[in-house]
């Protein structure tokens, strides 16, 4: 019979390589679980069925992972200022992403609709994070990446 020599752990090992770990909690808020298990204004199928006014595509050059953005523009009002201004009439979005990407462009893509284009620009990773209720700071960069898919995208509108 061989000999058994694992040990059982309950707890994250910290070393050099994964020093990462120390003092951060392995815990995702329900909120963010929810929005990666039911991310909003996810785009399921070909891209081609979607009318779109204009996309944008960015990489995460920490993970390699990748995201598209779709936006639908409308003419509208500046809620802030009463002038006419260029709204967000719809989002869609794909990712290669982890779970805090997911997570945070679906919440992403909930605060931009029916905003002016500028004022979309102004969303912030912090905005976002309130409305998750926090994320681990080591997956900061990941919740970026659907921002910066938006403001590609965004300018993308802007150059047409
Ligand atoms: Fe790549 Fe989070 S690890 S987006």
């Amino acid at each position: 019979m061989a000999n058994k020599t694992t040990k059982k752990t309950t707890e994250p090992t910290k070393t050099a390589a994964n020093g990462f770990l120390a003092g951060t909690p392995w815990v995702y808020t329900e909120t963010v679980k929810e929005h990666f298990l039911n991310p909003r204004n996810f785009l399921m199928g070909d891209e081609s069925k979607y009318q779109y006014d204009a996309k944008g595509i960015v990489g995460n050059p920490i993970c390699g992972d990748q995201m598209l953005m779709f936006i639908q523009v409308e003419d509208g009002e500046d809620p802030k200022t009463k002038k006419p201004a260029k709204i967000i009439k719809d989002v869609k979005w794909k990712t290669y992403g982890c779970a805090s990407a997911i997570a945070s462009t679906s919440a992403l893509s909930e605060l931009a609709k029916g905003r002016t284009l500028d004022d979309a620009l102004k969303i912030s990773a912090e905005e976002i994070e309130e409305y998750l209720g926090g994320l681990p700071k080591h997956k900061f960069h990941c919740s970026v990446l659907g921002h910066e898919a938006l403001a590609a995208a965004i300018a993308n509108y802007k150059k047409k």
